[in-house]
């Protein structure tokens, strides 16, 4: 099998499997308890937010676990408005989040809010400027994700902060797609709220975190215990949270050689494509983006089919978001872009990850060339 579905999620690495297993059976202890096993948990509870806040240059304090990616987007951009009560109604986001953000704002504006949401350029950006020209005064926050999952493409997250700061308005971004992949620091980056989740550094499903920066009031969204301060009630999957805590670690160790290694791999897979295929486009390749992601349109032909083909010669790879699997509308995002219909139809999203090796690129690259030969084939046979 040649798995390119990262973005998607990742294997569990065998450092972080090795960190979590004593916090099945061992150390099992509930981290809010007070004798000693439920010490044990507490200390690895509280040193894995202490690597988790230095991975993304934060401190321990400012970091609240929760449970994924979904659940940390839900809890910045409800607690926020929240928060603020009845005074200020208005959020500003873009027309490519993710589905964690896009339907949570939906959602918000079914109970009233006003939804301000911002279209990209064809390379898949927001504008700094038109960030500032949305801005009312009711606006309460602003949520604009760093990198894209379908596309890999970066925002221009410290020019959009830079606006939020100057009006004073919280920002939050959707950091999932870019953590472990390019450098992400809070400070840098000039964020008030900022979406982690484990699954996609080789770290376990099912668990999340939010960086809260300190004097920034969110309300709580799952009420119960005096969990993570109150900000989020249940009691803390351990094992989970210390493997994201590993996982993290590693990914931010590894980062500067991994992004170099990936990024050749995915350029030797776009450049091939590019000469071998006619009528390809990749999506956003002139925007900055991620090392590992490719968005691929090719002409005439079916994302889906192309995905099936590729599935039974044993390569795995996605037409845009997993959450969008099986919908039959093309991708919000290459829309948002530009794409026609049949564009955004036809595009199919490579992300490349730990274990591929130039070898599996090459296999991908003659089979993906393959497919869409005889797919193209077939289509101009019924045409
Ligand atoms: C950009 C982005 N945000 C949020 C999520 C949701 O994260 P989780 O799967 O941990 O809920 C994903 C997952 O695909 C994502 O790509």
């Amino acid at each position: 099998m040649i798995y390119l579905d990262h973005n998607a999620t990742t294997p569990v690495s065998p450092e972080v499997l090795r960190a979590m297993m004593p916090f099945f059976q061992d150390s099992f202890g509930n981290a809010s308890s007070f004798y000693r096993p439920a010490r044990t948990a507490r200390a690895a509870l509280e040193a894995s937010r202490e690597k988790v806040a230095r991975c993304i240059g934060a401190a321990p304090q400012e970091i609240v676990f929760t449970g994924s990616g979904t659940e940390s987007d839900n809890l910045a951009i409800r607690g926020v408005c929240r928060s603020f009560k009845g005074e200020g109604r208005h959020v500003i986001t873009s027309s490519i989040e993710h589905h964690a953000v896009m339907k949570t704002c939906d959602d918000l504006e079914q109970q009233g809010f006003t939804i301000t949401r911002l279209p990209v350029d064809s390379l898949g950006r927001v504008s700094p400027d038109d960030v500032r020209k949305s801005i009312t005064p009711r606006t309460v926050l602003i949520s604009i994700m760093t990198a894209n999952n379908e596309t890999g493409v970066i925002q221009p997250i410290e020019a959009i902060s830079a606006v939020a700061r100057e009006r004073g308005i919280v920002f939050h971004t959707d950091a999932v797609q870019a953590f472990g992949k390019i450098p992400v620091k809070v400070d840098e980056l000039g964020v008030d709220l900022l979406t982690i989740s484990a699954h996609k550094v080789y770290g376990p499903k099912g668990v999340g975190a939010l960086y809260i920066r300190k004097g920034t009031t969110i309300a709580p969204v799952i009420t119960g215990g005096k969990h993570e301060r109150g900000i989020r009630a249940g009691t803390e999957n351990i094992p989970a949270i210390v493997g994201f805590a590993q996982a993290a670690e590693t990914a931010v160790q590894h980062l500067g050689e991994e992004s170099v290694r990936v990024a050749k791999l995915r350029d030797l897979l776009e450049t091939a494509i590019r000469e071998k295929i006619e009528n390809v486009q990749i999506n956003g390749s002139d925007a900055p983006r991620v090392p590992n992601t490719s968005s691929i349109s090719f002409a005439s032909v079916d994302g889906e089919s192309i995905l099936l083909h590729l599935d039974l010669r044993g390569i795995c790879a996605s037409t845009g978001s997993a959450c969008a699997t099986g919908s039959p509308q093309p991708s919000h995002v290459l829309s948002a872009m530009g794409l026609s219909h049949m564009q955004a139809q036809s595009a199919i999203r490579f992300s490349l990850g730990r274990e591929n090796s130039r070898e599996d690129v090459e296999r991908t690259i003659e089979a993906v060339r393959e497919t869409i030969e005889k797919l193209r084939g077939i289509s101009s046979v019924q045409a």
